[in-house]
């Protein structure tokens, strides 16, 4: 058992309920009493500027806040990732995504080996291959130049490469199509290639493990399809399947050339992984430089992790805002809202980071917690949402804090009459913030000369918190400042609430019984110990299939 203090017992955090319960602070008269407010509440980091001063928080709240992490140790933690100590404790890995992008001089040792020259050479070696795809030099295997990249691959084998090639796509060469399958539901794939001709398209299968049963499913079935389209000729899979992975014995029993494999290693998490070979889909795309162009973002903002005084430091802000939400306001979810078309995966993305990370009830000696952990994360690109789902920010019951994310610049070549929409989009965003935040009082309706028995249904409460993100351009480098921000913020959070956020036991049982009920619905097999509501629902697919 574990001498560590249980959270909610620490004096930090005693202290922050008691603040708690003096009042909550109210933006209208927090903004009315600080003139210097909306300047003082804002930290630079690379190309990003992160106003936080929409927060239900005074300079005693931070501090607070900061006591607590200092009392968890949130920067020890830090270091002991950065230096590549083991602390992803229930695998016994080092976390090393910051390696990643480290610079070709720099030294982090795992295991007293440094991993830093082996993270350059496959980086080269995925810049060589997708140079030789983008001029052509890389055939199919009757000799056709590729025009079709399809990645097959799920969670962090996917979604990163999926949201960083939708939120690049301006930078992409838009000869190349490029496709994404990852859903085990045959209809994925088939939607994916059916319009492809196969002496064209070149399959990714990106796997950190290669033994996912939809990866591996799916990059069967592409291989079947693609052998059709070529006349059974089983070398032609040399020329159209290339395998990101950890597992080299796999990926050569699947039939992948070696030569063909882009290697990365255990201490690269799947929702950590995009900026690893993981990412040969989007390097292909957007071409090598660009690529490491957004590995400069990562670094920046992991530089800045690493140093920044904690005042001042961006992903601590924001993970402890966080739990100023979620341990002691009562927020249930997180809402991630983009003011830019190009970042309609970003929050499908963040939800494999924060949610698979922090979806924990345990602590890291196995002790449960209790307390709140990881939230809900959710949210689709403004305007859209805010005619769909806003209405329950605004006036709904729940405390919602929000990420506003946009940019002063379109980055695309649009025409002049397109670009001059950019204006409108952030004046939405802008607006939306200010509602969240000032409301519109019962006397403010009624100056309006609203009836009075609607005042009530036009009054907004206001107070809603908000975090608003602004740079100049949605640059690879941009994107990689993002991704790295949030990454140390769902750091931040797991360290103080003292949970492993980089394991996902939770995702083992579900793959389990998958296994165990399918040959029931195949074969009609009988699973022994099936629960009766799963056999009923087994019986009564297994009847309608029939019919
Ligand atoms: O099932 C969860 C998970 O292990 C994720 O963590 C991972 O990103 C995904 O599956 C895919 O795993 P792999 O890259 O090994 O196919």
């Amino acid at each position: 058992m574990s001498d560590t203090p249980n959270l909610t017992r620490r004096p930090e955090w005693t202290a922050l309920e008691d603040h708690r319960a003096e009042g909550l602070a109210q933006l209208r008269e927090l903004f009315a009493t600080d003139p210097g407010r909306a300047e003082r509440y804002v930290v630079r980091v690379g190309d990003l500027r992160v106003d936080y001063s929409k927060h239900l928080i005074t300079d005693e709240t931070l501090a607070l806040l900061q006591e607590l992490a200092t009392a968890t140790d949130v920067f020890g933690l830090r270091d002991a990732m950065f230096r590549g100590e083991k602390i992803n404790l229930t695998e016994d890995r080092a976390v090393l995504h910051t390696a990643l992008r480290a610079p070709a001089d720099a030294v982090v040792e795992v295991d007293g080996e440094n991993v830093v020259p082996q993270v350059h050479a496959v980086l080269d070696k995925m810049g060589r291959f997708a140079d030789r795809v983008r001029s052509g030099e890389w055939t199919g295997h009757t000799g056709r130049r590729i025009r079709n990249v399809v990645n097959i691959g799920i969670g962090g084998s996917d979604l990163g490469p999926a949201m960083a090639y939708e939120a690049l796509r301006a930078f992409t060469d838009r000869s190349l199509t490029l496709r994404f399958v990852s859903n085990v539901d045959g209809s994925d794939l088939h939607e994916a290639v059916r319009d492809l001709d196969p002496a064209e398209t070149l399959f990714i299968v990106a796997s950190k493990t290669f033994t996912t049963i939809e990866t591996i499913t799916n990059a069967t079935s592409a291989r079947s399809w693609l052998l059709n389209g070529l006349g059974g000729e089983e070398k032609a899979v040399a020329r159209h399947f290339v395998a990101l992975s950890t597992n080299g014995g796999k990926v050569t029993e699947f039939g992948i050339d070696p030569d063909n494999m882009f290697e990365f290693w255990d201490w690269v998490g799947g929702r950590y992984s995009y900026d690893s070979a993981i990412g040969l889909s989007l390097m292909i795309a957007i071409g090598p430089d660009r690529f490491r162009e957004m590995l400069d973002g990562f670094r920046i903002v992991d530089e800045h992790f690493r140093t920044a005084p904690a005042q001042a430091n961006a992903p601590l802000l924001l993970g402890l805002l966080g739990i100023w939400y979620g341990n002691f306001l009562g927020a249930q979810s997180h809402a991630v809202l983009p003011y830019s078309h190009y970042l309609s995966k970003f929050t499908a993305y963040l939800q494999q980071l924060d949610m698979e990370s922090n979806g924990k009830s345990v602590q890291r000696d196995g002790r449960p917690v209790e307390w709140q952990t990881g939230p809900v994360v959710w949210g689709t690109p403004g305007t859209n949402g805010q005619h769909a789902y806003y209405q329950l920010i605004h006036q709904g019951t729940k405390l919602i804090p929000a990420d506003f994310i946009g940019f002063a610049k379109p980055v695309a070549e649009l025409s002049d009459e397109l670009k001059a929409q950019h204006d409108l989009l952030m004046a939405n965003l802008f607006a939306q913030g200010q509602a969240l935040a000032f409301g519109k009082t019962p006397d403010e309706v009624r100056a309006e000369g609203v009836p009075e028995e609607l005042v009530t249904h036009k009054t907004f409460k206001g107070n809603h918190p908000t975090t608003t993100i602004l740079a100049k351009e949605l640059t690879p480098s941009v994107l990689g400042q993002l991704i790295a921000l949030y990454e140390h913020k769902v750091f931040v959070q797991g360290a103080v609430w003292n949970i492993d956020s980089f394991d996902q036991w939770g995702v083992e049982l579900g793959k389990v019984l998958a296994r165990r009920v399918e040959p029931a619905l195949t074969e009609g097999a009988e699973v022994p110990g099936l629960d009766a509501s799963t056999a009923a629902l087994v019986a009564a697919y297994r009847e309608l299939k029939e019919v």
